[in-house]
């Protein structure tokens, strides 16, 4: 399936306009293009009590799974995260992780270089694997 990078850019940085970053002022937007072609978005949300913060990556990663057709699996094909600025922004640590599992080792990742696949932004991961094999070990 082709991407649009552009304009899954733009969808980012729509978000971003709408994120709540009373805080840190950073406002971060991120858009993914799922599997069977559609658009989903999410924006950050801060809180008073600054753990609870909420990454751009988590409102994608819910809208993936709450807008998902019934019959169907919901993954993420393409990924573009962005400031309030509109320029790619790297995922952190705990969303890479979380985009791993939304779209596995092959996901693409918007970067100002270009797209690059998740699993290079995130190598060695712990994935469910690890979970199946080893769960109930001593
Ligand atoms: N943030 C994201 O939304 N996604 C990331 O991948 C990195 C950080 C947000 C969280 C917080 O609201 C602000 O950026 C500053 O850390």
């Amino acid at each position: 399936m082709s991407v649009d990078w552009p304009g899954l850019r733009a969808a980012a940085t729509a978000a971003a306009s709408r994120a709540y970053a009373p805080y840190s002022g950073l406002r971060v937007g991120a858009a993914g293009q799922t599997s069977d072609g559609r658009i989903i978005v999410g924006c950050n949300v801060e809180n008073a009590s600054f753990g609870l913060t909420l990454c751009a990556e988590c409102g994608l990663v819910s809208g993936l799974h709450a807008s998902a057709p019934a019959d169907q699996d919901a993954s993420l094909e393409a990924v573009a995260v962005v400031a309030g600025d509109g320029e790619p922004l790297l995922p952190c640590g705990r969303c890479r992780q979380l985009l791993l599992e939304a779209g596995g080792g092959s996901l693409l990742v918007d970067t100002a270089d270009g797209p690059v696949e998740l699993k290079v932004l995130l190598p060695a991961a712990f994935t469910t694997t690890d979970l199946t094999q080893r769960r109930g070990a001593r």
